[in-house]
């Protein structure tokens, strides 16, 4: 079975948009993925605070890698293909998944650096898919989009190649019956690009 890594980030739960997307983009897993669910909005993930930060510090001196604290990071490491479904925030992406990817962020896990300052990323997964929805007319590309760069960004420091986006936008400012059609179209994209893996 080949692994995805499903990084929920919807905070809205049942109420979300952007977890319909990720619902339709389930649904059509072909049968050799197995997904494994990781909700944001319970897990135990922490802000690198001082004490948090010198802790996670130590243990890496001490090259203690297999220690519970590096956990998310291993899992993030082995996982086949990584499906991130966030909203869009502040321009970005909502800071608890920044969050997650600070503490996941771990050298000799989620990527390497040799003696030459020379960085590798060691992550399997040959592709992360982002399924995000925005409430104001920003589309794909714009300017003011800074979700999609610095998640490409994570990619390639990680060592995962390939980067999608599914997004529907405008959700909070165009009528209702739109808001509707774009999600219905974004869901569709989001069904036909699991179907394709
Ligand atoms: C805290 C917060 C910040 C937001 N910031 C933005 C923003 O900067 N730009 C934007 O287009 N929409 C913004 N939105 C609107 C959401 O992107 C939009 O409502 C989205 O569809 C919510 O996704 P969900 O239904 O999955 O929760 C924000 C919403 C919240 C709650």
């Amino acid at each position: 079975m080949k692994k995805l890594l499903f990084i929920d980030c919807c905070i809205r739960g049942e109420a979300s948009r952007t977890r319909k997307l990720a619902e339709a983009f389930l649904s059509a897993l072909p049968q050799e993925y197995d997904a494994e669910w990781l909700d944001l909005g319970t897990a135990e993930i922490r802000p690198l605070d001082r004490a948090r930060y010198f802790a996670r510090e130590k243990l890496l001196d001490e090259g203690k890698l297999a220690d519970p604290l590096f956990g998310y990071a291993k899992q993030l490491a082995e996982a086949d293909v990584v499906l991130v479904a966030t909203p869009f925030w502040d321009m970005g992406i909502p800071a608890m998944l920044k969050t997650y990817l600070e503490n996941v962020s771990i050298a000799g896990i989620t990527f390497s650096c040799d003696e030459e300052g020379n960085f590798t990323g060691l992550c399997k997964a040959e592709r992360m898919i982002l399924l995000t929805t925005r409430g104001m007319e920003i589309p794909d590309g714009s300017e003011m989009e800074q979700a999609t760069p610095y998640l490409k960004a994570i990619c390639k420091f990680f060592g995962i190649g390939g980067f999608e986006t599914v997004s529907a936008w405008g959700m909070d400012v165009v009528p209702p019956e739109e808001a509707e059609k774009r999600l219905l179209c974004a869901t569709t994209s989001a069904r036909e690009l699991a179907q394709s893996l």
